[in-house]
């Protein structure tokens, strides 16, 4: 970039001598640098061997032909400018100059030095504003390529995050799936084992005391009060069986698992449970068919515990591409979040068994209405 008060360099090829050193003179009086040259040949390769800032050009010299100098020196050097001065005033010849690469056209003589002087000044301020333009041209160009490659980064660095993030995500729900199969194994082997040994054990126990008593002739109270224990731990393992691992799911449909737990949960409680089914069982996976049912049967341990209800309505409806539950309870509803107790896992475990089916779940309560939980999976 030229600043006002730099060097400005000219560069002056003309053989008429008398004139060039007319021009040299008044040029280094306005502050520039000047190079003259009388002789073309020696002007010729000066000026492709040097930078300067200004040409000034004789057209009509004998030894070189002036239109084919200016065409050859514009074609490598679009920088600098060049004013042609000529003995001519011809108009062709100076507009044939400046479709050749000149920025001004001065006939000869020069009568008036300030009007050449303010032709230089023009033709130097254009070279300044063109060279600063250039710079900032570069300038930005680097701002836009260094802006660039910021954002190149940085959209590396969010693609990479996101890769991580939805990795991690990955490894949590498999985590998590992993964690609730084991679970469901646990509660299973427990279950099997209540049901298959203890279960039976207390069978025979019960016959054996029945035999016991009608052998000996013999009954009193304390045969009584053991016979009625022996059923009522029976009953209650039953129960017990049936909230660990619900065997009856491998034997029967699940709109049957889930209609016999609604009326046991009406029995129970005393709340009003009412089952409304629809549509055709079909192509109901085992693990499916264990997700759906836990997701009823802790929605409905939660409207025994905190609803207060008097009434549960429990819909489920077998759709050919899908598969729509609903329970709906008319108690005091979910209170505000911030006093949702979130220790419970009941909630937290419904959603990831929906996620792991890939469904939606809907958990609402409208003002004084009760709590509805809906959920709907893809088959
Ligand atoms: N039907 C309902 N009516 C009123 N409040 C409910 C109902 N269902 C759930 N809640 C509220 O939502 C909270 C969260 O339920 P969630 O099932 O996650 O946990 P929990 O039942 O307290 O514990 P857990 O299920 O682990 O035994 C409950 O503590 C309760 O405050
Ligand atoms: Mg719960």
């Amino acid at each position: 970039m030229i600043r006002q008060n730099e060097l400005f360099r000219v560069v002056i090829i003309d053989d008429d001598e008398g004139f060039a050193r007319t021009l040299h003179i008044f040029l280094e009086d306005s502050g520039a640098d000047v190079r003259l040259f009388t002789d073309p040949e020696a002007g010729l390769q000066y000026i492709h061997a040097n930078k300067f800032e200004l040409l000034l050009l004789d057209l009509k010299m004998p030894k070189l032909d002036g239109h084919a100098l200016l065409r050859a020196f514009r074609e490598k050097n679009k920088e600098t400018s060049i004013i042609i001065i000529s003995a001519t005033s011809d108009v062709s010849e100076a507009i044939q100059a400046i479709r050749e690469g000149a920025d001004e056209f001065v006939a000869k003589p020069i009568r008036d030095l300030e009007d050449f002087d303010v032709i230089v000044k023009k033709t130097i301020d254009k070279v300044r504003l063109k060279k600063e333009l250039e710079a900032y041209r570069l300038h930005l160009e680097e701002l836009v390529k260094e802006r660039t490659s910021e954002l190149l980064a940085t959209n590396e660095m969010l693609v990479e995050e996101a890769k991580r993030r939805k990795k991690a995500e990955l490894a949590i729900k498999k985590g998590s799936v992993n964690l609730m199969s084991a679970i469901e194994l646990g509660k299973k082997h427990i279950a099997k084992e209540l049901h298959d040994s203890i279960s039976q054990r207390l069978v025979f126990s019960r016959m054996n005391l029945e035999l016991g008593i009608k052998q000996s002739n013999t009954t009193n109270d304390y045969f009584s009060l053991a016979l009625q224990n022996i059923d009522e731990i029976s009953l209650e393992i039953k129960e017990m069986v049936k909230m660990l691992y619900p065997i009856s799911l491998e034997k029967y449909s699940l709109e049957e698992n889930i209609r016999s737990l609604v009326e046991s949960f009406g029995k129970n409680t005393g709340i009003t449970a009412q089952f409304y089914c629809s549509g055709e069982e079909l192509n109901v996976g085992k693990d499916m068919k264990l997700h759906l049912f836990r997701i009823f049967q802790e929605t409905l341990n939660n409207v025994a515990k905190h609803s207060r209800a008097q009434k549960v309505e429990v819909t489920l409806n077998f759709f050919f591409d899908s598969i729509l539950g609903t329970i709906r309870d008319d108690g005091i509803g979910l209170k505000q979040f911030e006093e949702i107790d979130l220790s419970g896992t009941g909630f937290f475990s419904m959603k990831e068994r929906v996620g792991e089916m890939n469904g939606k779940l809907t958990i609402t309560s409208p003002l004084n209405s009760g709590v509805m939980v809906s959920f709907e999976v893809p088959l």
